[in-house]
């Protein structure tokens, strides 16, 4: 073969080879920058995907075929000096092709997805638990069965907000429902995404198939606050499920001391859940330090030491006079000393 050829050629395979290696990195970027819905890690999501693929091949050639007839067209028969480009209407074999073709395509889709995608609508067959989701801006609560292995001292049932644990390879009903606007609930890489209503029940359910971490986002616009929506859900090996719901409702237990009642519900009540996350509680927030243990902390926000009933209601009254700058607002005035007064025996409880 004449080596110019070859030499063309070598580079063409090295040009081709490049941007294939370009668009893995790509999608390794965008696996790594979070939930990436084409990265199925459950059997909902397995189907959904599969699906996605099989349109969007058809979708791809359509395109090719449809576009490659245009340029063809307008070339081979464009106006030029010595052929008159010609002007004709009806041609019933072409717009009977183009009927045709589209009509039983979108027919062979719509069968198609009924077929291999309507045991997602089917939320209870085998299902081994069901987790009751409430929306709200911007946050997620997860309150877990009434079951004895969620049961507090209290009697009522585990309560989280922003995680939830769920055992992998087992199907999880999700009922979901919404305080105030409509959010939705999505976990690309677990399955479908549904609509949280505010006065409605909607459900649907997740399976992870291998224990892991999974990142979840609200999908329906709701306000400031959408973008920070966020949702973690934690697959434990099914034979671990029962040691972390042990030590998630240890830390509950804690949480619901009947003896600070008063102090949580003040401060469930108050704008310290919007930063705050206590474990066992709905407070979930995550602009400021987790509270689950602040009472074993060595100092409050590293300017106050030790951390004791003094220290607490300073820096609760009027953090901004101790720390200049700091994110977490000024109390005193929005809240009684009362109040205050009962948030920080609580928070004193939180070994
Ligand atoms: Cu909630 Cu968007």
């Amino acid at each position: 073969m004449d080596r110019m050829v070859l030499f063309v050629m070598r580079g063409h395979r090295a040009k081709t080879s490049a941007a294939i290696g370009a668009c893995r990195n790509l999608a390794l970027v965008f696996v790594a920058m979070g939930p990436w819905p084409l990265d199925p890690r459950g059997p909902e999501a397995q189907e959904i995907v599969g699906l996605y693929w099989i349109m969007f091949v058809a979708a791809m050639i359509v395109l090719a075929i449809v576009a490659g007839a245009i340029i063809y067209a307008g070339i081979r028969f464009r106006d030029r000096p010595g052929h008159v480009a010609q002007q004709f209407h009806g041609h019933n074999m072409l717009e009977l092709t183009w009927t045709v073709i589209p009509t039983v395509m979108v027919i062979s889709f719509s069968v198609l997805s009924w077929n291999r995608l309507n045991f997602i609508n089917d939320v209870d067959t085998n299902a081994a638990m069901t987790i009751r989701v409430q929306a709200q801006q911007w946050s997620w609560a997860f309150t877990y069965p009434d079951q004895p292995m969620f049961k507090l001292s209290d009697g009522t049932a585990l309560q989280a907000g922003g995680q939830l644990d769920i055992p992998a390879g087992q199907k999880i009903k999700i009922e979901l429902t919404s305080k105030d606007v409509i959010h939705s609930f999505w976990v690309p890489n677990l399955g479908g995404k549904k609509d949280a209503v505010p006065g409605h029940t909607t459900s649907l359910w997740i399976q992870a198939n291998e224990p892991g971490t999974f990142r979840g986002q609200c999908y329906e616009f709701c306000g400031d606050g959408h973008a920070d929506m966020l949702l973690t859900v934690v697959a434990h090996a099914q034979n671990d499920y029962a040691t972390w719901a042990k030590s998630a409702i240890d830390d509950a237990n804690r949480a619901i001391d009947p003896r600070t009642k008063v102090g949580r519900d003040t401060f469930l009540a108050s704008a310290c859940v919007g930063c705050h996350t206590v474990k066992g509680t709905s407070a979930a927030g995550k602009v400021g330090p987790e509270l689950t243990h602040i009472a074993s902390k060595p100092n409050i926000a590293g300017v106050l030491s030790p951390v004791n009933q003094e220290n607490l209601t300073k820096w609760v009254s009027d953090a901004p006079s101790i720390k200049p700058g700091v994110v977490m607002p000024r109390f005193k005035g929005t809240l009684s000393d009362q109040q205050i007064n009962d948030i920080v025996q609580w928070l004193l409880t939180l070994k």
